[in-house]
């Protein structure tokens, strides 16, 4: 538990975008403080001034999460800045939408350095910091429903996502004596420039539409969903943030009948 949010400090990984975007103006809205990570410089100043807005303060650090060291130089800014963090959010991801035959190894390789390696790189960095100051303090990892189970065309990504959700509930054992809670956020399909940048990454047209036509909107959210999730699990702590009852439901059927998995599986592909 980190206790009251106000005055407290979260670094928000991807937060030029869509779920980390809205994390980070809902994290000021509670009153935090933040450090946003991404590459494009102009979309994150653009969410530094929102969260401004809310009278809070943003510190920028620009850059791709997979650079070595990038972990413990975001984390230096916001010792620098604030003196402080007490919570990180490793949000920076992207997917892509391909057969596994198609997406090479090196694309399934760098895949992971960003959504896996990096995510457990700033997660580590973390808590030993927090560990040697004596701090408690709060890890959320946003993973995806995916996580728990996989869809045909996006198994790299799937791959990645699931690796990232055990690792976040080991981690959640070991850290728990140290006063530092682990959780992994599990949105579902959520309207951002995640498909968008999936398409890009497929080689197929980019475009602004957002969610696939193929995707049931009946399982479509705004990030905004996700953030205020984020916002309620940093002030009560959870192993695992859903934002639907649903897919939650269906996750667990899948994995008690595996053949409720392959019928989705061959409706994804009729879908596609
Ligand atoms: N949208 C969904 O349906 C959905 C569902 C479940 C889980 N998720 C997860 O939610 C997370 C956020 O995605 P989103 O939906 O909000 O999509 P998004 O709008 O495309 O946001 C992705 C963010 O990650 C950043 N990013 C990507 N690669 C990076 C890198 N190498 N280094 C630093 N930053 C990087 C992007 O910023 P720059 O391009 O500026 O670097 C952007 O801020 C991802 O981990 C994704 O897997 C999404």
């Amino acid at each position: 538990m980190i206790g009251p949010l106000t005055d407290r400090v979260i670094v928000i990984t991807g937060a030029s975008s869509g779920i980390g975007a809205a994390t980070a103006v809902e994290c000021a809205k509670a009153g935090m403080d933040v450090v946003l990570n991404a590459r494009r410089k102009d979309r994150l100043e653009a969410v530094a001034e929102r969260v401004r807005e809310h009278s809070r303060r943003a510190v920028m650090v620009i850059g791709d999460v997979a650079e070595p060291g990038m972990s413990n130089h975001i984390l230096n800014a916001a010792s620098s800045e604030y003196g402080r963090f007490d919570a990180v959010f490793a949000n920076a991801g992207y997917g892509a939408e391909s057969e596994m035959l198609s997406f090479t190894m090196d694309e399934t390789r760098k895949m992971f350095e960003v959504n896996f390696f990096a995510a457990v790189d700033l997660l580590r960095d973390t808590s030993m910091r927090l560990i040697e100051l004596g701090s408690p303090g709060h890890l959320l990892m946003c993973t995806s429903c995916l996580a728990r189970f996989s869809l045909p065309l996006h198994g790299a990504y799937c791959a990645t996502k699931a690796a990232q959700h055990q690792i976040c509930w080991a981690m959640r054992g070991e850290l728990r004596q140290h006063n530092i809670h682990v959780s992994s956020v599990l949105p579902i399909t959520t309207t951002t420039e995640f498909f968008e940048v999936s398409a890009r990454n497929s080689g197929r047209e980019a475009k602004q539409g957002m969610v696939p036509d193929h995707a049931p909107k009946f399982f479509t959210q705004p990030p905004e969903r996700v953030a205020r999730a984020v916002v309620k699990c940093l002030i009560k702590p959870r192993p695992e943030v859903w934002t639907s009852v649903t897919v939650r439901m269906m996750a667990g059927l899948m994995t008690m009948f595996p053949f409720l998995a392959d019928r989705i599986g061959r409706e994804q592909m009729r879908r596609a």
